[in-house]
């Protein structure tokens, strides 16, 4: 059975659909890279599992094993996953840790709030996860507050929290962008090893396709809030069935910058997106029906997916 399974997940905000029945599975202990372009849906995804989209208008089911579908809980009850089972990783951690309380008192916050732990316990775990995430003298930057600390180091502390409970699933979204590029990588492992060493279960944004294929079980391309491919990043990334994940791959190797970059065009805007499949504007193998009609996802082989009526 899996961890979490997403079906059909839509997000309207006003009269843009930013998810259009999005569809996506995560085996327990799975590492699933989402990757697509800027305002693909990415952040819409992570923070839609946590339940934090706010006044959007949200169809469809994100089902947890042992909790049932998350959007149908009571707010407490999501109150009492968060932190114990879904943990995210927000992309800047000098926004996302208060600069007015030291590491130490927001991470042993975290352990007490979510294990329930006296304080002389939770310091000790405290202590034990900021060895864990690879910060040397815990005990002396536990004291220390946010704007002491370097990016990659404040980093490093969002991760302990995150991990704090020892969540079942991770939703890291972009925690690096604003690190440079060894930190990034380093951070990206150390989420990694960390969530592994745990057999925790995690989603990881990411805008490095190369990295993604290295280091994740399962890649899912979105296109303008849709799944137009996924599954097994070997299956996904070696056998490219979509022009759009095509694109995106030639452009890695063409450019020879391991960073997602984006293929020509641009995507259209809510207001003039495409009634069938949303690619179509920058398609190069488009076809009539592909502007009328949304391809459904059709499998390639084993739970490899794709969405496109002319695929490569
Ligand atoms: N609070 C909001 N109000 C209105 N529109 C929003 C809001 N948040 C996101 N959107 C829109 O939803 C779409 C998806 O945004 P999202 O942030 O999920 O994309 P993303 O894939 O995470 O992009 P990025 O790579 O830039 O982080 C975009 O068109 C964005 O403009
Ligand atoms: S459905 Fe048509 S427009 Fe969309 S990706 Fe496939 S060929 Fe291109
Ligand atoms: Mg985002």
């Amino acid at each position: 059975m899996n961890l979490l399974s997403i079906d059909a997940l839509t997000v309207d905000r006003g009269t843009a659909r930013i998810l259009d029945r999005v569809s996506l599975d995560v085996a327990r202990g799975e590492t699933v890279a989402l990757v697509g372009e800027s305002g693909a849906g990415k952040s819409t995804i992570a923070t839609a599992i946590m339940r934090l989209l706010g006044d959007a208008r949200i169809s469809g089911s994100i089902a947890l094993a042992d909790a049932g579908d998350l959007l149908a809980l009571r707010e407490p009850d999501m109150v009492r996953l968060r932190g114990r089972r879904l943990s995210m990783i927000f992309q800047d951690a000098g926004a996302a840790l208060n600069p007015a309380y030291t590491v130490g008192a927001q991470l042993v916050s975290a352990v007490r709030r979510n294990l329930g732990l006296g304080k002389r316990d939770a310091h000790a775990r405290a202590v034990e996860l900021m060895t864990q995430v690879g910060i040397n003298d815990p005990e002396a930057r536990l004291s220390a507050y946010p704007h002491q600390l370097s990016g990659g180091m404040q980093q490093r502390v969002m991760v302990a929290i995150a991990l704090a409970a020892d969540p079942d699933l991770l939703l890291a979204d972009e925690p690096t962008s604003a690190l440079d590029v060894t930190i990034q990588a380093q951070i990206v492992r150390l989420i990694l090893a960390q969530t592994r060493a745990r057999g925790a279960a995690c989603i990881f944004v990411l805008h490095d396709l190369a990295l993604a294929s290295q280091a994740c079980d399962s890649v899912v391309v979105l296109y303008a809030g849709q799944v137009v491919e996924s599954g097994p990043v070997r299956d996904v990334l070696d056998n490219a069935r979509h022009p759009y994940t095509r694109q995106l791959k030639s452009c890695v190797l063409e450019i020879g910058r391991d960073d997602l970059v984006a293929p020509e065009g641009t995507v259209p805007s809510h207001e003039d997106m495409p009634a069938g499949c949303r690619f179509a504007t920058r398609c190069p193998r488009a076809q009539d029906r592909c502007w009328a009609d949304a391809p459904p996802l059709e499998t390639a082989r084993g739970s490899h997916r794709f969405a496109c009526w002319n695929p490569e």
